[in-house]
């Protein structure tokens, strides 16, 4: 029903879902699930039937991933690793809105997940997976999203769990839950990019299960979010959808949701995919601005968004099919941008790690050149909770965020500042009186 294909089409790999390659063995290019029989219902009763799954008490039908398995490449007897992932909210933002320069904005917040991150739609399906291939040992390259969420996961399926992740480059909080889940944490001296090369390698040696966005696996759970998201505003797609860009394999796996809805006739249109990158760790923004002629890695990506520092990801050839296909941009945000951003989205009661911000922080320039017009349908998608790094959001409010390297102080527009008040009731009275 389902295999794994090479993407390079010139090379015609194909191979059995169960392989674990995680590349294609005859040129090396990335891999992806494909179907080999059509659909066996029709899009309107599928959609009836996703809707009737929500009213069920079965953990399987309540997960926002397994709802849609018809499109996910298992059988209906295998044993799903889940901790009841997706179904997040699609929330409205005014204030976002008005920053961006949009007459409204949505934003689907992905760090509603379990662990808190977009990490767990594709780590449910990744870890079903390497449970039914019989795996002892799951692995990942992290900037620590990852790690968190396979470490949650592995631990629900009682598999060893090891993690690499950059010295002094993770969040504590992204820490704290892989230490907690029973992950064996590996702090390697060099960055991502470094941490990546070497897990690959050794799966590549059998030595474990991988479980990064290159496994195609986890692109199938993640590309679900495409169906949670049309259907949450009835089928009728956004004009433009913005998430940020790190390895590259949510904006990967967009595309290929977005293209299988379009493709099985349950949308009319694919909405544009557009992806920030922070300024500083931008490889695939440099690689769209150059035409898409030549893709180079960033050998010292820098960025306080240490989420998506990374300078060589791993599915941007995906991720470029994604983008221009659907006639997509992108474009890279500073640092003084994506801090404002993420204080604004704050102010709307919602919230979101630095590398979320992005997002809006991307919109509100592509409005500015008129890419985004002011009353296109946009969403932006927020990737992870505000509380995986609380560092960055005090040192904000209390003026004390500055630049990675240069050190160059980044301005708190949106201040808000810790009051100390002496301990004397008049004292608390009057700061609360001056509040109004
Ligand atoms: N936002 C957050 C919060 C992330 O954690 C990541 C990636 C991204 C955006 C970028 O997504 O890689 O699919 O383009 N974090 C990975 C990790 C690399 O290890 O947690 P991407």
């Amino acid at each position: 029903m389902f295999v794994q294909r090479c993407i390079n089409r010139d090379c015609g790999g194909e191979f059995d879902l169960d392989e674990r390659l995680y590349v294609c063995s005859r040129c090396g290019d990335l891999l992806e699930i494909e179907r080999t029989e059509p659909l066996a219902q029709d899009a309107e009763s599928l959609r009836a039937l996703w809707l009737e799954r929500l009213r069920s008490r079965d953990v399987l039908d309540r997960s926002g991933v397994w709802r849609f398995r018809e499109f996910l490449p298992f059988d209906d007897d295998v044993a799903v690793v889940s901790l009841g992932e997706g179904n997040t909210p699609l929330y409205e933002a005014p204030r976002s809105a008005d920053y961006a320069g949009l007459t409204s904005l949505k934003l689907k917040h992905q760090g509603n997940n379990p662990t808190g991150s977009f990490k767990d739609t594709g780590m449910t399906v990744a870890v079903t997976q390497a449970l039914k291939l019989g795996t002892r040992l799951v692995a990942c390259a992290s900037t620590g999203n990852t790690a968190a969420s396979l470490a949650a996961y592995a631990a629900r399926a009682r598999m060893l769990c090891a993690i690499l992740v950059p010295e002094g480059q993770v969040s504590d909080a992204k820490l704290a839950q892989a230490l907690d889940y029973g992950a064996k944490v590996l702090e390697i001296e060099g960055n991502f990019d470094v941490c990546m090369r070497v897990i690959k390698n050794l799966a590549e040696q059998n030595l474990l299960y991988l479980v990064n966005s290159i496994n195609p696996f986890r692109i199938e759970g993640q590309k679900t979010v495409a169906f949670e998201l049309a259907e949450q505003l009835e089928w009728e797609v956004p004009d433009h959808l913005v998430v940020p860009g790190g390895n590259l394999g949510n904006s990967s796996a967009f595309g290929k949701g977005f293209r299988e809805l379009f493709g099985h006739r349950f949308i009319s249109k694919q909405p544009r995919i557009s992806v920030i990158q922070a300024e500083g760790a931008a490889p695939f923004a440099r690689f769209y601005a150059g035409g898409g002629a030549r893709f180079t890695a960033e050998e010292k990506p820098q960025t306080l968004a240490t989420a998506i520092k990374i300078g060589a990801p791993v599915s941007w050839k995906k991720a470029w099919r994604a983008v221009h296909e659907t006639g997509g941009g992108v474009i890279t945000v500073s640092e003084q941008e994506i801090a404002d951003a993420k204080a604004t989205i704050g102010r709307d009661g919602i919230g979101c790690e630095p590398a979320s911000a992005t997002t809006v922080a991307g919109i509100r320039k592509l409005v500015e050149d008129g890419f985004i017009k002011k009353d296109e349908s946009v969403v932006a998608v927020l990737t992870g909770h505000l509380l995986k790094d609380t560092d960055y959001v005090i040192k904000y409010h209390s003026e004390m965020l500055s630049k990675p390297e240069s050190h160059e102080r980044i301005r708190s527009t949106f201040a808000n500042s810790i009051m100390r008040v002496a301990d004397r009731p008049c004292a608390i009275e009057s700061a609360l009186r001056d509040l109004q």
